[in-house]
């Protein structure tokens, strides 16, 4: 996808002055690159698209059309992954709160429950004592330690003999039993030797708790880092692993595990490294002024919708400049792009000896995770997402601008 201030201008008349715009075919082929490395290595792989990353349902039903499970961690996300018609039985429902009634809906509708709590077993010998004629199995997260400063909260402590006694405790029940294990820790260590020993501590709990008939599945969860420019690249004091670098890493201990076609599937349950580059954020510029020696350019956005977590990192970014006709109000210098929030802390980035005016673009590379899920009404309505399909070469909308009468819809006036 290739963008000119033209392209822009054009989007703008159609869909007002900033707007998200997706590809499409990034996400797909991320998609199919990513998994492709695990496959070669271990073919029982499958990905659970994380939907809280990014739940746009056209990425959601791309995800389901590639044969990805939905990784819901909500009600809402369960709602959505039926509503835009995955099968129940291609959900994947983690997380830690699933109230009584969510957990033995999905339950029942043969979706895969990750049990997160002894509330939730409890749920569970509830559900399968009403329904002693049928079967359940469920999958139990487990917690232990990858070396890492804080102590999870999700899941069942394997050192302390949590996790051991849920599963003896489903295993005694006359028709439950364990399906699988799943973990997922939440951490900005994401390197390839973190993975490699989450690896082999599952493999480990594998062989303890499923001593004679490997399990269904075995989940390692998500928080793989995705790609990224250069720049952004540059600002982690990390080595950034490559798609194929997480295969080899986690891969080879299944098939060496497993060496037979009888494994169990490894699930991943990506999100950001999927989703992190296959979105941007474009947005025009409204007004300029200096104040003593400060320059600033007003965009017609704001910080929450490129970094709702507020991360310090600076995006990549590109200006794209009018150069048919001046709107006037160029800046030339160091400038800040300032969002349309009241709060002093509402700046997108800053250009260093750049050039900038009234009616230019400014687009955010990078914004597809943790992103349009986290912006709040705070202000101002969302934007809508523009979708981008490079075979046809066309843009369609995916949301709508939203409305104030849709920010309020919930209040009672
Ligand atoms: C259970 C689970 N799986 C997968 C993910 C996706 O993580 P990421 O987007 O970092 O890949 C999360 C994120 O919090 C999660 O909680």
């Amino acid at each position: 996808m290739k963008l000119t201030w033209q392209i822009l201008e054009n989007l703008a008349r159609e869909y007002g002055d900033s707007f998200y715009i997706l590809d499409v075919s990034k996400f797909e082929n991320n998609y199919q690159e990513f998994l492709s490395y695990f496959r070669s290595i271990y073919p029982r792989t499958n990905f659970g698209y994380s939907y809280k990353t990014n739940y746009t349902p056209k990425l959601c039903q791309i995800a389901d059309a590639l044969g990805a499970y939905a990784e819901v961690v909500s009600q809402m996300e369960y709602d959505l992954a039926i509503k835009i018609g995955v099968e129940p039985s291609r959900i994947i429902f983690n997380g830690p709160l699933k109230r009584d009634r969510d957990l033995k809906n999905a339950i029942l509708n043969g979706s895969t429950v990750n049990l997160d709590s002894w509330q939730e077993v409890e749920i569970l010998k509830d559900l399968a004592e009403k329904f002693s004629a049928r079967n359940f199995a469920v999958g139990l997260r487990c917690n232990f330690d990858i070396g890492i400063d804080r102590i999870s909260r999700f899941g069942f402590d394997v050192e302390g003999g949590d996790l051991e006694y849920a599963f003896s405790v489903i295993s005694q029940l006359p028709n439950c039993s364990v399906a699988g294990l799943h973990c997922h820790f939440s951490t900005p260590q994401r390197s390839i030797e973190s993975y490699a020993l989450r690896a082999r501590k599952m493999l480990n709990l594998t062989g303890l708790y499923f001593p004679e008939r490997p399990p269904k599945f075995i989940n390692l969860g998500g928080g793989f880092f995705g790609k990224m420019d250069e720049e952004l690249r540059k600002q982690f004091d990390c080595h950034i692993p490559s798609y194929r670098e997480y295969a080899e890493a986690i891969a080879p201990e299944f098939a060496r595990h497993f060496p037979q076609d009888t494994g169990p599937q490894l699930i991943l349950e990506p999100g950001v490294a999927l989703v992190a580059d296959v979105m941007q954020f474009a947005c025009q510029v409204v007004g300029t002024k200096t104040i003593r020696s400060r320059q600033i350019a007003l965009v017609a956005g704001s910080i929450h919708n490129i970094k709702p977590t507020l991360t310090d990192k600076k995006l990549a970014m590109n200006v794209y400049r009018n150069e048919s006709s001046d709107r006037g109000g160029n800046l030339t210098g160091d400038i800040d792009l300032v969002g349309y929030t009241c709060m002093e802390h509402d700046c997108l980035s800053k250009i260093d000896r750049g050039e900038i005016g009234i009616g230019d673009y400014v687009v955010f590379n990078n914004i597809g995770a943790y992103t349009i899920v986290f912006k709040p009404p705070f202000i101002s309505p969302n934007s809508p997402i523009i979708s981008y399909d490079s075979t046809d070469k066309t843009y369609a909308l995916s949301r709508r601008r939203e409305t104030s009468e849709d920010v309020f819809a919930t209040y009672i006036i």
